[in-house]
């Protein structure tokens, strides 16, 4: 297996390329079965979680081809010939359940393999078959399947989400695009992700409003058709990478990243002393003086984004000062506490809220990675830290991050990965 090792006390210097957002290319992908015709999508990140959905795809029926030699784009297209989600697939990756409301849309049946728990929370699905449900689906939960029929197809309806759910808007979304009438969203995720994926849908024949706000109203069309997307930049690479250039006291260009994108992120990043630029082409990162401690809260969108948590974190371990640091997401989104702590952190966690005392400086180690955002704090943690760290079950990180120690190395920081 895979791990990455870093000799900290580098700072970084030099241009980062943000690629297209992981978060919004799943579903844009899973948007392709509501069409025959052929969806191109460019800007797509070359992420294991890219391939895990191609393979879903592919056993859908749907042909997934790049069609540029470096494979930024992916054309799909083809009739749905299976309906089934298989459990070998949706349990490397929870965003398969996104094929769910496409699939019912488009062929009135769906077997998708529940998804299960996973590192970071029990994560249910609940609200996904909820409003599917409202909307005419019928399901049966056995084996470990989700079973969904729908008789004629689905129709319109009001749904209001007791709670924020991106997975669920964007399920119901997708298949509100293709159903009988009206279908109002209330109580919608608006992540930026959401707003690409109405975008593409619009650009394939759907009749959304309200994008990019709490409540989505979409008038079902009989057919969609094919288009051609770019997909967003990745706003959480971008977090990351200004996290890289703050901890290690650098300052990075970070090109095609967007402002507009990272609500609170920004907010909370100057805070603490980061200095960031907005420029036409990107975003310019600088750390000229200390950090400070910032209380930071995680919220949907526009808020402080729970993928951006475990990464600030390694930024307050640094910092001048205290921060309590509080997740609202997921239960259990603070397994890289221990490792943080073990290159000589002084974080306690109570509950929800974890204390993070600031340390003047970390010391290297070997540590373990738990999942996707945790790796990438060890990362960082690694940038900061006296001496060696060696951060294993790198897998984690390359569901998401494409290439992260060549765009951190070529920025003037001493990392590489050891293969085997
Ligand atoms: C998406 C992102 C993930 C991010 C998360 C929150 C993708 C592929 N993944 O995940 O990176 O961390 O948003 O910003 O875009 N919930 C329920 N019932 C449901 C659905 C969700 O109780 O049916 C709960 C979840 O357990 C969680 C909260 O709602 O506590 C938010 O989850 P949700 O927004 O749905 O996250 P995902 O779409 O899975």
């Amino acid at each position: 297996m895979d791990r990455i090792r870093i000799r900290g006390g580098h700072p970084l210097s030099g241009t980062i390329t943000i690629g297209g957002a992981k978060n919004a290319a799943l579903p844009l992908m899973a948007a392709g079965l509501l069409t025959d015709e052929r969806l191109v999508l460019t800007n797509v990140p070359r992420l294991a979680d890219i391939q895990t959905m191609s393979a879903l795809l592919a056993q859908h029926g749907i042909a997934v081809e790049p069609v540029t030699a470096d494979k930024r784009v992916l054309s799909l297209g083809g009739a749905i010939s299976n309906t089934e989600a298989p459990y070998d697939i949706v349990r490397k990756m929870r965003a398969s359940v996104l094929v769910l409301g496409p699939l019912l849309a488009r062929t009135g049946e769906a077997r998708v393999s529940l998804p299960g728990g996973c590192a970071i929370g029990t994560r249910p699905v609940d609200l996904h078959l909820k409003g599917l449900e409202q909307m005419g689906a019928r399901f049966n939960l056995a084996n470990g399947y989700i079973d969904g029929r729908v008789d004629g197809r689905l129709h319109g309806a009001t749904i209001v989400f007791p709670s924020v759910s991106v997975g669920a808007t964007e399920n119901l979304l997708m298949a509100a695009s293709l159903a009988d009438g009206r279908t109002v969203l209330t109580n919608a995720a608006r992540e930026p992700e959401i707003g690409d994926l109405a975008a593409c849908l619009v650009a394939m024949g759907a009749r959304i409003e309200g994008i990019g706000s709490h409540s989505l109203t979409i008038e079902g069309v009989g057919r969609l058709h094919g288009a051609d997307h770019a997909i967003i930049p990745d706003r959480i690479e971008t977090g990351s990478y200004a996290c890289a250039a703050a901890i290690s006291g650098g300052s990075v260009f970070l090109r095609d990243a967007r402002l507009d994108h990272l609500g609170a992120t920004v907010r909370i990043l100057r805070e603490a002393g980061v200095e960031i630029t907005a420029r036409p082409d990107g975003l310019m990162v600088k750390r000229l003086n200390g950090l400070h401690g910032v209380d930071v809260m995680t919220e949907p969108y526009p808020g402080f984004p729970t993928d951006m948590q475990a990464q600030f974190m390694a930024l307050m371990a640094v910092s001048d000062g205290a921060s309590m640091v509080t997740e609202t997401i997921f239960e259990n989104r603070f397994m890289h506490v221990p490792e943080l702590n073990r290159m000589g952190a002084r974080i306690n966690v109570q509950g929800a809220s974890a204390i993070v005392r600031g340390t003047p400086s970390l010391s290297g180690a070997p540590v373990m990675a738990t999942d996707l955002r945790a790796s990438l704090s060890l990362i960082l943690a690694g940038l900061a830290a006296r001496g060696e760290t060696i951060v294993n079950r790198v897998y984690h990180l390359d569901r998401g991050y494409e290439s992260v120690e060549q765009k951190l190395a070529a920025c003037g920081a001493d990392i590489e990965r050891i293969s085997g």
